[in-house]
């Protein structure tokens, strides 16, 4: 390996060298004023998402999967009630159902976008109502960084329906036919996890929507189902808030948000053109946007992916699976209804993804080294 050539997976280093001088000012200026939870820095970041977003309520929380929940108790689900969800994705998007007692519906994803297929919907509705759940919403993921097709899923959704939510952990920052993330379902869910494209130092989230009830009970939920104050307690909630001191790094990461995401874009073509022939790289729809918070590639048939990954580690290459089980087939959720397609396309996706190092900092040089050790590894792996 060049000893030159030094890749990390995600590089935060080269990210804080920017913003580090705002982030450390705004740290004295909370040290002095000493409002650690729901200070002025909480309020300045809401308005500052609505700007970005667009919506009226901007909700900030403690994390992506507390954004899921508080929407799932904004939508006021009840026990035994079923929701739609891809199989192909991280944890979070399904846990949250049985967290409130409801069903995780396991339908098939498109496999060029990775994200859920709106012409297999129909088959995930079937199946749960063949076993008597009445389903009553969709949680569409916008993996990797790309938005669902949620023209298509909107639809499907208004014809049966249903409420659909948009867990945006990975693509806050895309958009989808010119429209941001936030605008694109009912609630839309993000995640301020320090690797996500808009990531704190610490655990964070959010929750964007324009409907007035919802966001009302998601905000009252956020701090233990308050009322007019905190000690009258109105409903079921929860400790759900962001804190302070992550709005303080989330408000200088906002001020190069916009740059980070063309970076990433650029990081992305070069890929595509370096990786063309070799492995399958990840395409956008028309009309679609992305925030690149992975770059996942799909390797040939036939490849040995654990050789191949050990081959680029010891290259330099840092790699991920995301994610090599299907969501359905993880114990706590084997017993959940699937499609009956049984969502071949999901397993596929899982035995041959790879994830390649994305971040906006990726030099050109790096990504040569990344491309020739790729090819070095498949004709050895
Ligand atoms: C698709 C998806 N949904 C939800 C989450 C949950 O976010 P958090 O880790 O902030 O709880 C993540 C985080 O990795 C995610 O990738």
């Amino acid at each position: 390996m060049n000893p030159n050539i030094n890749i990390a997976f995600i590089d935060l280093q080269a990210q804080q060298a920017r913003i580090r001088g705002k982030i450390e000012a705004g740290f004295q200026k909370l040290l002095d004023h000493g409002a650690y939870i729901m200070g002025p820095e909480i309020t300045a970041l809401e308005a500052r998402l609505g700007d970005w977003t667009g919506v009226e309520h901007n909700i900030s929380c403690s994390s992506g999967t507390d954004a899921l929940l508080l929407a799932l108790l904004g939508l006021e689900i009840r026990p035994g009630q079923g929701v739609i969800v891809p199989s192909f994705t991280f944890a979070a998007s399904a846990e949250v159902m049985p967290m409130m007692g409801a069903i995780p519906v396991f339908a098939e994803i498109d496999q060029t976008s990775f994200n859920l297929d709106p012409a297999k919907l129909p088959d995930a509705l079937a199946a749960a109502r063949s076993k008597g759940i009445e389903v009553v919403g969709i949680i569409g993921v916008g993996l990797f960084g790309q938005p669902a097709n949620y023209d298509a899923i909107g639809h499907f959704a208004r014809e049966e329906g249903l409420w659909l939510i948009d867990d945006a952990a990975q693509s806050f920052g895309a958009s989808w036919q010119g429209k941001p993330v936030g605008q694109l379902a009912d609630i839309t869910c993000t995640s301020f996890f320090p690797a996500k494209p808009l990531g704190a130092y610490g655990d964070g989230g959010a929750i964007f929507t324009n409907d007035a009830r919802c966001a009302e009970i998601i905000r009252s939920c956020r701090v233990h189902g308050m009322g007019r104050d905190k000690y009258e307690n109105i409903r079921i909630g929860m400790t759900a808030r962001l804190d302070s001191m992550q709005a303080v790094v989330l408000d200088a990461k906002l001020d190069i948000f916009a740059d980070e995401l063309v970076h990433r874009q650029t990081v992305a073509n070069r890929y595509a053109e370096l990786l063309d022939g070799v492995v399958t790289p990840p395409s956008l729809a028309a009309g679609a946007t992305s925030s690149w918070a992975q770059y996942v590639i799909r390797l040939p048939r036939g490849s040995d992916r654990a050789a191949v990954s050990k081959l680029l580690g010891d290259a330099g290459v840092p790699t991920a699976i995301y994610y090599p089980i299907p969501m359905h087939s993880q114990p706590p959720y084997a017993h959940y209804p699937v499609s009956s397609c049984a969502l071949p396309i999901t397993k596929d996706l899982c035995n041959h993804v790879l994830a390649l190092p994305m971040h906006p900092y990726l030099t050109a040089a790096q990504q040569v080294h990344i491309a020739e050790s790729l090819k070095g590894a498949l004709a050895k792996g």
